[in-house]
């Protein structure tokens, strides 16, 4: 069931490095994309139907033939590795584990879109992966697979690791043209749109770290090897990334398709004595979902066809004894925070957004404050600038739609009745000592 491409090398020991990866025949794909034509590379991509593993599923190789050749400017490759929302973690251990994947990812990805420059933006607070990225780019300098006429093939490629100064914002891709730039990173306003003219007014590629990850593996085994994996639209495999109430929370590489029922066996189910209450599907910008989605497959399609979002895979997944209202609340009080103040009604929503929920939590206010929260969540989505702030009001509508009876119990109670659950039952283990 799961089939580990990206993962497969990162038991090896020091698999971070290039002779562990070398070992494996790292770097045969580039050999093998250096023999190729650039635009058979990019129809390999294409033909693979991969989609882009940063959130939103674009086709890959059709974005890099969106690059116009003929445009005189530079051509610019940008691998967002900003991984700032909260539950994805999957880039940054793929990093940590096996960089050269990536690197390796770039320079054919670089190849076929004709850039000689290509640059990762790490996000800025994991320093241990920005040491870990430098270093395997000096390995591959060292070893002929970046510089000048890479392989003897007159190719030149210069890969730049460029360190965030942590905003979430910043792994939006245009306020991430922005931060490399030097500027304030915010959103840009589209068209023109990053292919035609991105970093420093260029044609540009912006790619996901698994994105570009996954090139090597597609260029050595076939796009049809690729193709065969996953579901009829969304191919391939990816990193399922499981987290919270479950036994052995970690990163699982299957096939797009694969269900959470089957994800949780393999991490061997829920922690003891619970279950399943609610769970994102890519993280918390996608609408949450609850234990009768189980068997939604995990796949573009079927997250979209259940009302959320499959995003970045980011399952993070909580039981019975988890407050929804209080989760919500606390994403909330990230988007604010995360909120870069572009836009009104994500500037000034957000923070009403947190003003409303906090009141809820804490059990003050009326039943009709939740239709006040649904009417400030309308009046932020599809009304901002960036999709920051559609993200920031998906949890509260999904859970309002799932648990709507859970927002009423704390205004009928008077706070929240997790937190009389807790008190009565360290009353009850007091008593008992
Ligand atoms: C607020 C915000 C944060 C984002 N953060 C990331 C990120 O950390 N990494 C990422 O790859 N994409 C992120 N994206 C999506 C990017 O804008 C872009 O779609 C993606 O990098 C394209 O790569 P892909 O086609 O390979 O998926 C974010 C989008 C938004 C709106
Ligand atoms: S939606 Fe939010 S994050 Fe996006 S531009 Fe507007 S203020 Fe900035």
């Amino acid at each position: 069931m799961l089939t580990p491409v990206l993962t497969d090398n990162w038991d090896a020991e020091r698999s971070w490095t290039l002779e562990a990866y070398e070992a494996r025949d790292g770097y045969g794909a580039l050999k093998k994309a250096l023999g190729m034509t650039q635009d058979a590379v990019i129809e390999a991509v294409k033909d693979s139907g991969l989609r882009g593993r940063g959130g939103a599923g674009f086709p890959t190789g059709m974005k890099w033939g969106f690059i116009p050749q003929d445009n005189p400017n530079p051509k610019y490759l940008v691998v967002n590795a900003d991984e700032s929302e909260p539950g994805t973690c999957k880039d940054v251990p793929l990093m940590m584990a096996s960089p050269h994947t990536l690197v390796e990812g770039v320079i054919i990805s670089s190849y076929a879109i004709r850039a000689n420059k290509a640059f990762i933006y790490v996000r800025g607070e994991v320093l241990h992966v920005v040491r870990r990225l430098q270093r395997a780019v000096q390995e591959a300098y060292l070893a002929g697979h970046l510089g000048k006429d890479i392989h003897g093939s007159g190719y030149d490629l210069d890969l730049v690791v460029h360190a965030g100064a942590g905003a979430y914002i910043c792994g939006e891709e245009t306020a991430l043209l922005d931060s490399l730039e030097g500027r304030r990173g915010q959103p840009r306003l589209r068209p023109p749109f990053p292919a035609v003219a991105g970093l420093y007014a260029s044609p540009t590629v912006i790619n996901n770290v698994e994105s570009i990850a996954s090139v090597p593996s597609i260029i050595a085994n076939g796009a049809s090897w690729f193709s065969s994996m996953g579901t009829e639209k969304s191919k391939g495999y990816g990193i399922f990334s499981l987290s919270g109430h479950v036994t052995r929370p970690g990163q699982y590489e299957a096939p797009l398709g694969i269900t959470l029922r089957q994800l949780i066996d393999l991490a061997g189910g829920m922690r003891e004595c619970h279950e399943l209450k609610f769970w994102t599907p890519g993280g918390s910008s996608t609408p949450l979902l609850t234990a009768e989605h189980l068997d939604v497959p995990l796949d573009f399609e079927g997250v979209g066809a259940a009302g959320s979002m499959l995003g970045t895979r980011a399952l993070q997944l909580f039981d019975e004894t988890t407050c929804v209202v209080r989760a919500t609340l606390r994403w909330t009080e990230f988007y604010k925070h995360e909120s870069c103040g572009k836009c009104t009604p994500c500037r000034e929503g957000t923070w009403w957004l947190v003003q409303t929920l906090a009141a809820l939590e804490k059990g003050q206010g009326r039943e009709s404050d939740l239709d006040l929260l649904l009417d400030q969540c309308d009046n932020i989505m599809g009304r901002s600038f960036c999709a920051l702030a559609d993200g920031a009001v998906s949890p509260i509508m999904s859970s309002i739609k799932y648990f709507r009876d859970e927002y009423v119990a704390h205004l009928t109670q008077g706070g929240c009745p997790f937190d009389a659950t807790a008190s009565t039952l360290f009353a009850t283990a007091g008593a008992n000592a």
